[in-house]
């Protein structure tokens, strides 16, 4: 889809649609009021049959609207004029989209950028609304031998602004909105990409591929350097696979010299059978997903590349698979980690955390201000907290204020989940120093009490995205969460950083 700015009036503009907004009780946004004078009341009188609520989602299209140059217009609901917020402001977004998917309208003027929402300017809305149309629009027909209906559908979308005055507002909000969209889609190819082509070789040649397009720095540490450091804990999750594990770090430089990175650490399981402690066979394709955590890092920094971001950031992602095999881990093995503390495997199918800890400590060489892990950690988290929220843990109040801002503002949230030190002694072990299990009660929150153990050094959070990240069932497939809260938490301490 194409995207341009625009400023002027609706009812002359020769295109396949007008989108405009209603409030709920027949309230007319200002475009639709001056499209509902050129048509001589049209609008208000198709109100009037009570065929549009208003209410935020709703649409109605409508063919050849009197004294109206545009083939179609397409009403869509915002709800209450003073309830107008992001939730509300994005389900209209999408609607929008949605009602033209399967028609036959390439160019498409909206007009939903020009109305109020709370607490956000101009420049967000342009961003979210560039934002959903490309999210909603997303598919992944790589392995489809056969066309799909690729004529239908949006082909350009103009933005309009009121005033002239607005554009420069307008163009910033959709630099913005592209560059996350970017991202975000970049996080769900490689998740729904088929785990016999996204091997932990292939997360690092993307990672290498944008250092050509994106100007970022990146390495990758091999086997024989992972085990020179002492990553007793990664590579034991690694030895029952054939895939070689790779440790890759990336490093966006963009910050002053003397200014402490942000790192991002992101679990990158490329395919997570359990190990020995063998998954059930229903669903288990859906483990292709446990490389989420890793795409999101992928996604950021292409965002952020794009947006050439005032700010230091690292990300580490440690990336191997969970196999069975002869080689394979037990349970019951003790393992050394990098941090020197040892870790009895009471379940090799807790092995992301077993990952982390090694990159955690690997984290501590770059004196981060801040450490955010990103993974597909637990199935407890998906039951506590379903399909809507991430769950978020944290060591530092304050970090976690940020992150739980930034998942609202960009509708992308998180839920503050306790890490009290009452959980810890659930991770006792007869023969380690810890097991790398917790018990059932509790697990996503004992999964965060085991890395806890090893970012005592810095400020950190840990999001569990096990619940977000992908979608099962017909709608099968990554989501791209959580690219947008963990840019705009970067976007805010960038912004920061600068006063
Ligand atoms: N990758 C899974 C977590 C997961 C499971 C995410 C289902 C989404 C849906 C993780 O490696 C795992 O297997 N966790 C175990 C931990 C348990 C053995 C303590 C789990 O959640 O069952
Ligand atoms: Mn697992
Ligand atoms: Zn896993």
């Amino acid at each position: 889809m194409e995207f341009s700015i625009k400023s002027g009036n609706p009812e002359k503009l020769r295109k396949d649609c007008i989108v405009l907004g209603v409030f709920e009780s027949r309230k007319l946004s200002a475009a639709a009021a001056l499209v509902d004078q050129a048509a001589n009341g049209h609008i208000s009188t198709v109100l009037r049959t009570g065929d549009i609520d208003g209410k935020p989602g709703s649409s109605l299209l409508l063919h050849h609207v009197p004294g109206i140059a545009a083939t179609r217009v397409l009403l869509v609901g915002l709800g209450k004029e003073r309830d107008l917020n992001e939730r509300a402001y994005r389900q209209a977004a999408r609607a929008s989209i949605r009602a033209l998917a399967g028609l036959n309208a390439a160019e498409v003027v909206t007009y939903l950028a020009e109305v109020a929402v709370q607490q956000h300017d101009l420049a967000w809305r342009v961003a979210q609304l560039v934002e959903v149309a490309q999210d909603s629009t997303y598919r992944f027909d790589k392995f489809k031998t056969k066309a799909g209906d690729s004529k239908k559908g949006i082909a350009k979308l103009q933005v309009q602004v009121t005033e002239r005055a607005d554009v420069a507002a307008a163009e910033a909000g959709l630099k913005q909105g592209l560059a996350l969209a970017s991202g975000v889609s970049f996080a769900k190819d490689l998740g729904n990409l088929a785990p016999n082509y996204c091997t932990p070789t292939y997360l690092a040649e993307q990672a290498l591929a944008l250092v050509k397009s994106h100007g970022l720095t990146v390495e990758v540490l091999e086997q024989a350097e992972l085990e020179k450091l002492g990553m007793g804990s990664f590579l034991a999750v690694s030895k029952g696979s054939v895939q070689p594990p790779k440790l890759i770090v990336l490093q966006h430089k963009k910050g002053k010299k003397s200014q402490k990175p942000v790192v991002l650490v992101g679990k990158g399981i490329t395919f997570d059978t359990g190990g020995i402690s063998l998954k059930p066979g229903a669903d288990m394709d859906e483990m292709k997903y446990d490389m989420c955590g890793a795409a999101s890092v992928l996604g950021t920094f292409k965002t952020i590349a794009e947006l050439g971001l005032p700010l230091n950031v690292v990300g580490i992602i440690p990336t191997c698979e969970n196999m069975p095999d002869g080689n394979a881990t037990r349970p019951g093995d003790v393992l050394t980690s990098m941090s020197g503390q040892t870790i009895e495997v009471l379940n090799t199918d807790a092995e992301g955390r077993l990952i982390l800890c090694d990159a955690l400590t690997y984290a501590e060489r770059f004196e981060p201000q801040a450490v955010v892990d990103i993974a597909t950690l637990t199935g407890a988290c998906v039951i506590a907290l379903g399909h809507h929220a991430s769950g978020l843990f944290s060591n530092q109040d304050n970090l976690a204020q940020e992150l739980l801002q930034a998942g609202n503002a960009s509708q992308d949230r998180a839920w503050h989940m306790p890490l009290w030190d009452d959980y810890q002694s659930q991770l006792d072990s007869n023969f380690a120093d810890m097991g790398n299990i917790g018990g059932r009660a509790g697990g996503s929150i004992t999964a965060a009490c085991f890395l806890s153990r090893f970012t005592k050094k810095y400020d950190w959070a840990h999001l569990d995205v096990a619940g977000t990240a992908w979608k099962s069932g017909k709608d099968k497939g990554a989501t791209g969460r959580p690219v947008p809260l963990l840019t705009e938490f970067l976007k805010q301490r960038a912004a920061k950083s600068g006063k």
